[in-house]
């Protein structure tokens, strides 16, 4: 035995199905925990292909299948119709479900509002909510164990409001988080009849969604007119003042308000929840593994994340950096990416009929035993600079080629600096013993609001 060998931490995982689902009970895992659907043989094979109802459904994933789906002939994928049942009450007409000559369109406008130069304004927007949560959070600590699932949800909010309209959520948070919690817990999970039937055909539950969409879009517009109260002195504060002046470089077209503002539901729904999930699982992995918490403590102790040096801290943070990343590998918040093949298509050895599900799981990919050594270790120096980086498509938390994540840079400075922060300021444990567990719903989640204590440090 190798006595230098590091010993990791090795986190549960749900159990995978020892063959393959039947149609049953994979709508019943869709539904519940999306983890479970895959089974053993998947964290193995390039490919699972399956059929239901004379639909092929396949689980591609090798690297040169992903690269055509993604990159090469993305015409030929489109989103599914269950992604639009279910998203489109919620995003609109937004970039994520846009396709074709609308989507380039899109993109094309709001890729400068993202760009890498606006993170010294989201930098400090993070700070100062992180400060004022850390604040609220020492008197809790205080008291006794903390519900850490709560705090990052709540302060992931915070930034995004603040990020996306300088408003604080004090009056809108509330009902915000009431909305989407109701939504996620029922009309966005995907039923039967979201599954099999075209989007074009709509069901009762599509009825409730249309319901859910006139109040959605009534609390976004009153957001939105909150904010253009505020008088406007010139110089962009946020991203809603970077979307409004937006034109699209090729024909200088602007957003309609309407446009906008399904502009800012899409990213306040696609960004604080998986971002809140990517804190979560870095700080249940610190607590778990405390060589790794020493570590990040010893980084972050003398570097200054205040809102005048937050941006320029994320160069001092390394392995702050590879603990997120190494979260965002063991747990992506978005575990799957479906597409419908428009098309015949070939991948690989594989041929794809038309209308074909394609599904591409960071999940699965993450943890391919093929792809990784110790998949299910949680080793942060993976991602240090002198290690050797994964294969392109055996890493993908925010997906890949033209559609990939447009708030890739906004999450990965939110988390790095948040984390950092409630390292520097508090050593973190669980406090009890019960396994946390993830479980995919919509996103990748915890099984249950494991209980932490934090203790300040000196
Ligand atoms: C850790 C946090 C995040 C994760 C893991 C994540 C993950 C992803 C993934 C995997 C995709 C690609 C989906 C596909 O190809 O089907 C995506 C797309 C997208 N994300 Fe994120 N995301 C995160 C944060 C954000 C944030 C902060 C924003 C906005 C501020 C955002 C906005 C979007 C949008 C608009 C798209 C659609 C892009 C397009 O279709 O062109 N995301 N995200």
């Amino acid at each position: 035995m190798n006595v230098h060998a590091p010993t990791f931490f090795v986190p549960p995982r749900p159990a995978a199905p020892t063959k393959e689902l039947g149609l049953y009970r994979f709508l019943v895992a869709a539904r519940t925990n999306a983890l479970q659907i895959w089974p053993k043989s998947a964290y193995e094979q390039d490919a699972v292909v399956g059929s239901a109802f004379g639909r092929t459904r396949m689980l591609i994933n090798a690297p040169d299948a992903i690269h055509r789906v993604l990159v090469d002939n993305t015409a030929n994928y489109c989103r599914t119709s269950a992604t639009i049942r279910i998203l489109r009450p919620i995003v609109g007409k937004g970039l994520l479900l846009s396709e074709g000559e609308d989507w380039r369109h899109q993109r094309r406008t709001i890729a400068p509002a993202m760009a890498p130069r606006v993170v010294p304004m989201i930098a400090r927007h993070v700070a100062l909510a992180t400060e004022e949560t850390i604040a609220q959070v020492a008197a809790l600590a205080a008291r006794g164990p903390v519900d850490i699932l709560a705090t990052v949800q709540f302060l992931a909010l915070e930034i995004a409001a603040r990020s996306m309209f300088s408003l604080e959520m004090r009056q809108y948070g509330a009902a915000l988080r009431r909305l989407i919690t109701r939504f996620a817990a029922s009309l966005g999970r995907p039923y039967f009849l979201d599954l099999m039937l075209p989007a074009a055909i709509p069901t009762l539950r599509d009825l409730a969604r249309m319901r859910f969409r006139s109040r959605w879009v009534a609390f976004m517009d009153e957001i939105i007119a909150a904010r253009l109260r505020a008088p406007p002195d010139g110089r962009p504060h946020d991203l809603f003042d970077m979307l409004l002046a937006a034109r699209d470089p090729e024909t200088g077209e602007a957003f309609s308000r309407a446009q906008l503002r399904d502009q800012m539901a899409t990213m306040i729904v696609a960004g604080h929840e998986t971002t809140a999930l990517t804190l979560f699982w870095s700080l249940y992995l610190l607590a778990s593994s405390p060589a790794d918490q020493d570590r990040v403590a010893a980084e972050v102790r003398a570097v200054d994340l205040g809102p005048d040096a937050a941006a320029d801290a994320l160069a001092k943070l390394p392995y702050t950096k590879a603990v997120v990343n190494e979260a965002l590998r063991l747990y992506p918040p978005a575990f799957t990416l479906a597409r419908m093949a428009v098309g015949p298509d070939r991948l690989g050895d594989v041929a794809v009929p038309r209308g074909a599900l394609i599904m591409i799981s960071p999940w699965v990919l993450h943890r391919h035993l093929r792809l990784w050594k110790d998949p299910d270790a949680f080793n942060p120096a993976r991602f240090l600079g002198d290690a050797a980086l994964p294969h392109r498509f055996a890493y993908m938390p925010f997906g890949a080629g033209p559609r990939i994540c447009i708030g890739a840079q906004l999450a990965l400075t939110e988390a790095c600096l948040v984390l950092a922060t409630m390292i520097q300021r508090f050593h973190v444990a669980l406090a009890d013993a019960t396994p946390v567990l993830p479980a995919a719903v919509i996103v990748t989640q915890p099984d249950h609001a494991a209980p932490f204590r934090l203790r300040p440090r000196n």
